[in-house]
């Protein structure tokens, strides 16, 4: 057989970084995607590619669309199980919530069972990367990338770092937190497709002595991510200013340890200072938008005018468990509602680019993720738009590109995801049997 497979359907993606998001989508009617093993190796109009690979295997998509695989940016594992969980605001809902179900995690055959069940759910959902949150158990983390590893995923994760204002049982401490992190950054940062970030819970939770010691592990390894939690809710800004009174800000405490930089994925950014997002331009980290749970939450309405004045990266993101779906266009779908409220709609394709091509501009990936250029990895969602009566009805053949993706923001949940394919092998496919 050969190793050649076309894929005919409409094609979707941005082949470059941009803020045209209209102008600079590429989009191909009658398109063909083609891979080979693990990579894409031509994405055009199907008439032109299907006659540069004549020997190709073909599956027929006419109907559906190929996107790539989309990229959450912000997410937890261990809170899975308890998504939609009823409560107050932030701080409330980690006490009574959140950290008795991380508890569960310190078992590595639990942690091994949730993996599993979070990377389907992932993957159901046509994601096929996240920077996801462990828990304090460096175990945990090790479960879920050796979960990712047999699908060959690119996954970034850490181990959660926090040793006060926690329960004692989830406490590391400044050396332990630095040996595993250092420990997992060795075993698993850029083996195979698994990526490191190093992963301070959120400043209240991490004493000066643990800020420092991850610090040096920040300067140690240059490339590693670094993901945490930053002006999510007006309670906790003014309990970090509390607890940090010699720091600028909330921004100034990861700052002064070394943590803001390229590849710092801050989650929320809802009440930054203009200071703030100034210092988030000029270090090249990115905000994660997080609409779904800072609804559920209310932690309140992000807006994207300062981040677009300074050229911050905003990056979309579930935010699961605090975030109500694993789906991305469904987030996007209510981050949109967020941008509206505001009076300042987003753009229709604005964000399929910031669970795409935007995340992977911004952590320097776009030769193997957020695109379907050839020589990237064969990392694509085949959407099927019209997936019930009423998306049949609203969705017409000749629907524009961007009103198909704009529905199903606004429509679509996991049914109009028909398959999802990593590294050039469908590790997701509807309604199929097991
Ligand atoms: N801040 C610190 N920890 C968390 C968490 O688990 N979820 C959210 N939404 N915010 C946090
Ligand atoms: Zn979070």
């Amino acid at each position: 057989m050969t190793q050649l497979q076309l894929f005919r359907a409409s094609i979707l993606h941005f082949p470059e970084p941009t803020t045209q998001f209209n102008r600079d989508v590429a989009c191909f009617r009658d398109g063909a995607l083609v891979i080979e093993q693990q990579r894409i190796v031509a994405v055009g109009q199907f008439e032109d590619v299907a006659a540069q690979y004549p020997q190709a295997q073909i599956h027929d998509h006419r109907g559906q669309w190929i996107i790539p695989g989309l990229i959450d940016s912000h997410l937890h594992y261990p809170q899975t199980e308890m998504i939609a969980r009823y409560g107050k605001q932030l701080l409330h809902w980690l006490e009574t919530y959140t950290f008795p179900t991380e508890d569960k995690f310190k078992d590595p055959a639990y942690a091994a069972r949730l993996s599993e069940i979070f990377l389907q759910q992932l993957l159901k959902n046509g994601t096929t990367t996240g920077l996801v949150f462990g828990t304090v158990h460096s175990g945990a983390v090790d479960s879920l990338f050796s979960a990712a590893s047999e699908k060959n995923m690119a996954l970034v994760a850490g181990k959660v770092c926090m040793d006060r204002n926690c329960p004692p049982f989830l406490q590391d401490c400044p050396q332990s937190a630095q040996q595993d992190s250092a420990r997992l950054i060795d075993k698993w940062h850029n083996q195979g497709r698994n990526l490191y970030a190093l992963t301070p819970r959120f400043a209240p939770t991490s004493s000066e002595a643990q800020m420092a010691a991850l610090g040096e592990l920040a300067q140690q390894y240059p490339d590693v991510f670094i993901q945490t939690h930053l002006s999510e809710n007006l309670e906790e800004i003014e309990w970090v200013k509390s607890l940090y009174p010699e720091c600028g800000g909330y921004l100034d405490v990861y700052d002064k340890y070394h943590m803001v930089r390229e590849r710092s994925v801050f989650g929320h950014c809802i009440h930054l200072t203009d200071d703030e997002w100034i210092r988030m331009g000029e270090a090249r980290a990115a905000a994660a938008f997080c609409p779904t749970s800072n609804l559920f939450l209310g932690s309140g309405l992000f807006n994207f005018v300062k981040p677009r004045l300074h050229n911050v990266d905003v990056v979309m993101a579930t935010d699961v468990g605090a975030g109500t779906t694993f789906n991305m266009l469904r987030t996007y779908g209510e981050g949109y509602k967020i941008s509206q409220l505001q009076n300042d709609p987003l753009a229709p394709l604005e964000g399929l680019y910031m669970m795409t091509q935007g995340p992977a501009s911004a952590y320097g990936l776009t030769g193997e993720i957020g695109n379907l250029n050839p020589g990237t990895m064969a990392d694509f969602v085949i959407l099927s738009p019209q997936f019930d009566e009423l998306t049949q009805l609203r969705l017409a053949d000749e629907s524009e590109p961007a009103d198909v993706i704009f529905a199903l923001s606004m429509l679509g949940d996991d049914r109009a995801i028909a398959q999802t394919w990593v590294a050039g092998v469908c590790q997701y496919e509807k309604n199929k049997k097991e």
